[in-house]
Parts: structure tokens; sequence; C-alpha cells
């Protein structure tokens, strides 16, 4: 019968263009083509009317088989479509999991705030408070109330940075002593240390910056004495450089200590022996300290029949280089990443 031959034809053509088909696009064209409402296959039925009564049941069961035939192949092709395009998606975006990774490098903390944090937690565990000093100094407090006269050397443009008048980078931590004993007005004793930086109009070279680091100390209270002085150095000298370390305590000369000295310590290469690090003598120094000149207690409102002290400066590059034996002060600012690789820190 021409009705079911030609169903069985539109089923046929149907199954050789779904073989065709690649792609997605030309997937929905087929569907509209031959599937839907409209499409070639269900309007098959529409042929009823003008099929025999006794054949319509044959008719009937042929439109179903090719639809439900077609349907299949064409739910089957969809699959295959959609696996080949997520094959090829997979494929180009394939991860090389053998390539080595960006890796992010941690920051490090540079040896002189490691000294300072050391120094730091040495003082505090004999008692003493960190205070805050600032870089921006006056005259006065840099100088005067230290007992650095009108004339001394360091007051002259060449060694001091001044900014405006009398306002300075202040060329040593000391600055913060005077600034502690005028705080206290009702006076009290003092144990206090003051780590920060200090500024000299130095030419850089591999033992000089314009720009290093001390840590003031400063004791004052009722009958401190010299030897209260030798044996905090001496504690402290221990604690940071280990038991072995001896200290040597040299006549000097600063205008707010009296008497002064300069510390120095075995040297570490070649504990004592002498070396070139040491340039022979068997020590090296670390620190300039000494009895808080009376003068300045006064200046500061302290009476000095009734309060004395003892004061220090340790330069926290000098213990950094000795420490770690680097060999340039320089390395300190110039941020170089290698540098501070060299001396990872807790
Ligand atoms: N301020 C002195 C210096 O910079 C060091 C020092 C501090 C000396 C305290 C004595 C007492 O060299």
């Amino acid at each position: 019968m021409d009705l079911i031959e030609n169903t069985k034809e539109v089923g046929q053509r149907a199954k050789q263009e779904l073989e065709k088909l690649h792609t997605a696009v030309e997937l929905d064209a087929f569907f509209a083509k031959f599937l839907a409402k409209k499409g070639e296959i269900p309007t098959l039925m529409g042929n009823m009317k003008a099929v025999p009564a006794e054949l319509r049941a044959t008719f009937g069961k042929a439109v179903n088989d090719v639809r439900t035939s077609v349907n299949e192949l064409f739910e089957r092709k969809k699959a295959e479509i959609e696996k080949a395009k997520l094959e090829k998606k997979l494929a180009e975006e394939k991860i090389d999991i053998t390539l080595p990774g960006a890796t992010l490098s941690p920051g490090f903390k540079n040896p002189y705030y490691g000294i300072i944090d050391e120094v730091t937690d040495i003082f505090l565990q004999m008692g003493y408070e960190v205070a805050e000093g600032r870089d921006v100094e006056t005259d006065r407090f840099n100088f005067e109330l230290l007992n650095v006269p009108k004339d001394h050397p360091s007051r002259d443009m060449q060694d001091t940075f001044y900014l405006i008048d009398d306002l300075l980078l202040r060329t040593q931590t000391s600055a913060a002593q005077a600034h502690k004993m005028l705080e206290n007005e009702v006076k009290t004793p003092i144990r206090m240390i003051c780590p920060g930086k200090a500024y000299r109009r130095d030419d850089d070279d591999n033992t000089h910056s314009h720009q290093f680091a001390q840590i003031e100390g400063l004791v004052v209270d009722h009958n401190i004495s010299i030897a209260n002085l030798k044996a905090t150095l001496e504690l402290f000298v221990k604690k940071m450089f280990g038991e072995k370390r001896e200290i040597r305590l040299r006549s000097s000369y600063f205008p707010f200590t009296e008497p002064s000295v300069e510390v120095d310590v075995s040297c570490f290469a070649c504990q004592g022996k002498g070396c070139s690090i040491c340039k022979g003598t068997g020590w090296i120094e670390i620190l300039g300290a000494g009895m808080v000149n009376p003068k300045v207690l006064e200046m500061c409102g302290y009476d000095p029949k009734e309060w004395s002290g003892f004061a220090f400066g340790v330069g926290v590059e000098r213990v950094a280089m000795l420490r770690y034996g680097i060999d340039d002060i320089r390395r300190f600012y110039q941020n170089d990443i290698r540098f501070l690789k060299d001396y990872p820190l807790k």
C-alpha cells in the first residue's frame, strides 16, 4: 500500500539523514524537520483518513514504529554528539599536572628586627619597660638635656641632619632618656629600654651607615652603682651571645654619663685569640654606657643627691653583624631578598 510504503520511506530518509549529523545545530534542524509536532513523522497520521478501514491498524502501527525507532536513533545520536563535544572540551582544557607550579615565596624578617626582638625580650625578663622614642627631635632633647655642650662637634652640621631651626633627626636614641625622666612628673624609679633609629651624616661604607638602630637603656633608682651596670650588661651579653662570652669595660667619654665606658665582647669567631674580624684584638665593641651624669639627672628633675642611674646604648646592626657574621652594614637597608633569605628568623 502506497501510504505504508511512503511511511517507511520517510523513516528510511530520516535515518539516513540522522547518520550524517555532527553538531547540535544540525540536530535541532533535524528535530524540527522530522519529529516536531508539525514535522514529517507526526503529520503522517493525518493520512489515516485516506487509508481503507481494514488497513488502518497496520498503517497506524507502521507510523508508530517509524516514530519510535527514529526517536530512539535521534536520542542516541544526541547523546553521541554531546559526548563528543564534552570529550573535545576536556582534551582542549587538559591540565598538565607535571608542569612545575607557581611558588609563592614567603616574606622574611630582616635580621635587624630579629635582634631588636631578642634584646627587648632579654630586658623585659629583667623587668624593664619598652618606651617608644621619636625620630624627629629637638636640639633640647637630643643635645642640651644630655649635657652636650653648644660647641660639641656632634652638633655640627657636618654630623647632624637638621630639618628646620632646631628640629633634627636624632643622632642617638639617648634622647629617649631625657623624655622618660621628664615625663615622670612624680619621680619614681625607671627601668626602660627604647629601640629605635638614629641618623648621622656619615659617608656609608661597610661599617658606617647614615641610618642605624640603637637600643637605649636607662635605669634610675636609689643607690645604683657601676657594679649594677656591669652585672646587667654581663647578663645581657651572656644571654645574647652565649655563656662563654666575656665582657670588657673600657674607659670612655660621653657628655651624659660619668664615668663612661665602652663595652667589648670577646670575639665570637676566634674566642678572644685575635682574628681579622676583631682586628687581632680578640674583642669587639658593641655598646657605650655609663653612670647617668648628675647634671643630666638634675636637668631632668631627679635630685642627684637622692638618685643615681646608669644608661647604655646598644648598636643593633653591630650586634646583628657579630651574631650572624654579616660583613657589610649596608646590607640591612638594601632590601636584597637574597640577603634576607640567608638569615631566616623565627
Ligand atoms: N648615645 C651613645 C652613642 O650613640 C651611646 C650611649 C648611650 C652611651 C647611653 C652612654 C649611655 O654612641
